[in-house]
């Protein structure tokens, strides 16, 4: 088969990566890919979201298979495209990607099939809004309704951040993504992710990870997309895990195909779990970044399996085979991010590192350049491993890290240590 992915980040060279080592992989194109992807597979240099330029390549190349990593591209109804054209696509369509482009209408949803989730209010207007949040006091999250690159949502743990961030949101500060606001209960609890795919009928539990957000060791410092994650999340036991697929997603699931829009693709649940019961935070229709790369780690080939039986509605006839592993990632980022950082820092000792089925390195924000990997991005390498224990999948990837020569990144070097 002829498989395409659309995407170009840590996510994508993992997803790349599993998919390759499936013999039903023939050729592997990625787009636009990175200097990392470049390695494994084929890059075409195409803008993921411009439903034209894909469909021209799908041809071009005869794709049997097109999988989508990033949520702008389905978003923007690059699935929908696709399918429309007869190709085999893995992701959902724009109305069910809603799931994560609109946080007002994942609230509807909940409400319509009772899965429990956060107390909460919409506003369009910064008056009623200001009474609202006023009469409500704080802690309370304030949440700007449309896909903001994850920063569109502000914990308030004061009333005066609350004002602020609707001043913020009203303002501008994310376009049209904050014409309307969310305002929620604040939860308390430790979160986890729990990654299922669904065929718009049955699910497959792919697996459960926890991230680290802030950039600081200890969990301070602003919010990322991601510093390190890993799988599984202790936290998400097998109790928890149930509640979640009985009480949150087989009900979403079941209201996305009462309504006509079947969620096709994997459901992202955000959980917050507090004595054993999980609420919904939110819900995303991609795989998480770095989530998916200690996942696809511990998948590996059968990956390739569970996606297109995902894509051709026979889900209930797959089970995801797991060992009885652990996988971490640690992301290296390059220093000033998530504010500003420089581009174009040269990074040494990769070609030193020795990769197998247990280490990987997943590009991120890498470019080649004149027979050198150069970092383009903020978030740049993805420092993968697994093993028997948490504990020696984490050694392995810190590991690798020392060999890595890169002056100008930085990392968090305590990734894992709530399950540690
Ligand atoms: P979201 O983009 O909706 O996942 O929000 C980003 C982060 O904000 C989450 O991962 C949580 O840490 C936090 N958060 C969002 N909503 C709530 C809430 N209702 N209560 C407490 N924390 C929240
Ligand atoms: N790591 C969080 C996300 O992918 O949204």
């Amino acid at each position: 088969m002829n498989i395409l992915v659309l995407g170009s980040g840590g996510r994508e060279h993992a997803l790349a990566w599993a998919i390759k080592q499936n013999p039903k992989c023939d050729r592997l194109i990625v787009a636009p890919g990175n200097a990392g992807i470049a390695a494994i597979a084929e890059c075409a240099a195409i803008d993921p979201c411009d439903k034209h330029a894909v469909l021209e390549l799908c041809q071009q190349q005869a794709i049997d298979f097109v999988v989508i990593g990033p949520e702008a591209p389905l978003a923007a109804g690059v699935a929908d495209a696709l399918r429309a054209q007869g190709y085999l696509t893995f992701g959902p369509s724009a109305q069910a990607a809603q799931l994560e482009a609109s946080k007002a209408f994942t609230k509807a949803v909940c409400d319509a099939c009772d899965a429990p989730t956060a107390a909460y209010a919409r506003f369009t207007q910064a008056g009623p809004a200001r009474d609202y949040v006023t009469a409500q006091g704080a802690p309370i999250v304030i949440k700007a309704d449309g896909l903001a690159a994850g920063k569109g949502v502000i914990v308030a743990l004061t009333l005066q951040e609350a004002l602020d961030g609707l001043d913020e949101i009203f303002a501008g500060a994310f376009g049209a993504a904050g014409a309307e606001v969310v305002i929620e209960e604040f939860m308390e609890g430790e979160e986890a992710s729990l990654f299922i795919l669904s065929d718009g009928t049955d699910i497959a539990v792919i697996g459960g990870a926890q991230d680290h957000k802030r950039v600081g060791n200890g969990d301070t410092g602003p919010n990322t997309g991601g510093m390190g994650a890993y799988s599984p999340a202790p936290i998400l036991n097998a109790q928890v895990e149930q509640k979640a697929l009985d009480e949150i997603v087989r009900p979403t699931i079941a209201e996305m195909a009462r309504r006509g829009t079947p969620f096709q693709g994997v459901l992202y649940a955000g959980l917050m779990i507090q004595n054993g019961q999980p609420r919904l935070v939110e819900y995303n229709v991609r795989f998480g970044d770095p989530e998916c790369q200690a996942l696809m780690l511990r998948l590996g080939a059968q990956v390739l399996d569970l996606l297109m039986a995902c894509a051709e509605g026979r889900l209930g006839d797959v089970q995801p085979q797991w060992a009885d592993d652990h996988a971490i990632s640690v992301v290296m980022a390059a220093k000033g991010y998530p504010g500003s950082y420089e581009k174009g820092t040269v990074i040494g000792g990769l070609d030193m590192i020795e990769e197998n089925s247990q280490q990987v390195v997943f590009h991120a924000g890498t470019t080649a350049k004149d027979g050198q990997i150069t970092a383009t991005g903020g978030r740049v390498l993805n420092v993968t491993a697994r093993g028997a224990s948490l504990q020696e999948a984490h050694d392995r990837a810190y590991a690798m890290i020392e060999q890595i020569d890169w002056p100008e990144g930085f990392w968090r070097t305590d990734i894992g240590w709530r399950a540690l």
